[in-house]
């Protein structure tokens, strides 16, 4: 894919160059964007990292805003699925480690409930927007802004972590699995990033790698009539409406 850097003033300002020195994009000013051939491009807007995609023009760019998930945060936080499957309840917090980091929602979620979570992104861009979204809510000065402080994120493949001697009680994953149209309208987020990386997660080796990091189980999110990851049979599932969480006890 070619992702351009886009700034608006005469020149790029020290976070749009720092942008391109971790990302080695190309920095194109605004005036620009016509002349080139792009599937897409990186910008600032009021501060905030946001990415458009040339083939969905009428969407709204990807960005990470995690106040938009402190609502789902206080509705019954406890009795949600993903919370219950990773083994958080009273008195349990496990750490966790978020192999599929994605734009961080299911890790704020989990870090909401006091739980320490690590999270590992391989795309580059969506790191950025990810990294971006977590350092700004560190800094909104809110109350809740304190489950940052319990999220850490790494740039790398999840299989890369095979002999690095990691452990965490849980481990969870949440590959990319084919969008239905009602799961696409209805989280747009999601749908976006699908469109973004077009490729399949390399799903074969996950669990295996999973299950080597966990001393007590791995959870894996798939979409309510997916097959199971790697073809392996869950020792326990909670599902939900669109989705379901497979466990699997070490
Ligand atoms: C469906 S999204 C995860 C969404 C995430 N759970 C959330 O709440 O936002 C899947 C993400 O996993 C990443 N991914 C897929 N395979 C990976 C791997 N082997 N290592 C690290 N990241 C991976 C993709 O780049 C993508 O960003």
């Amino acid at each position: 894919m070619r992702i351009y850097i886009v700034y608006e003033n005469q020149e790029p300002d020290s976070k749009e160059e720092l942008l391109h020195s971790r990302t080695n994009l190309s920095l194109i000013p605004h005036s620009e964007i016509t002349k080139r051939r792009s599937d897409g491009y990186l910008y600032f807007s009021k501060g905030v990292l946001k990415l458009q995609l040339v083939s969905v023009p009428a969407m709204n760019p990807l960005f990470v805003s995690f106040e938009h998930l402190e609502r789902r945060v206080k509705d019954s936080l406890f009795q949600q699925n993903l919370i219950k499957a990773v083994g958080i309840g009273r008195g349990r917090r496990p750490s966790v480690l978020d192999g599929t980091a994605g734009l961080g929602s299911d890790a704020f979620l989990m870090a909401s409930t006091g739980t320490s979570v690590s999270l590992v992104e391989r795309n580059p861009i969506i790191y950025e927007l990810l990294n971006d979204g977590l350092k700004r809510y560190e800094l909104n000065g809110s109350k809740e802004s304190e489950i940052s402080t319990r999220m850490y994120i790494e740039k790398r493949d999840f299989l890369e972590l095979k002999d690095l001697h990691y452990s965490f009680d849980a481990v969870y994953l949440d590959p990319m699995f084919p969008s239905t149209k009602k799961n696409s309208l209805s989280k747009r987020p999601m749908y976006y990033l699908q469109k973004f990386l077009q490729e399949e997660a390399s799903e074969h080796d996950m669990l295996s790698v999973a299950k080597s990091i966990a001393t007590k189980r791995v959870v894996v999110k798939r979409g309510i009539h997916s097959p199971n990851l790697a073809d392996h049979n869950a020792d326990l599932v909670y599902r939900g409406n669109s989705s379901r969480f497979d466990v699997y006890l070490v």
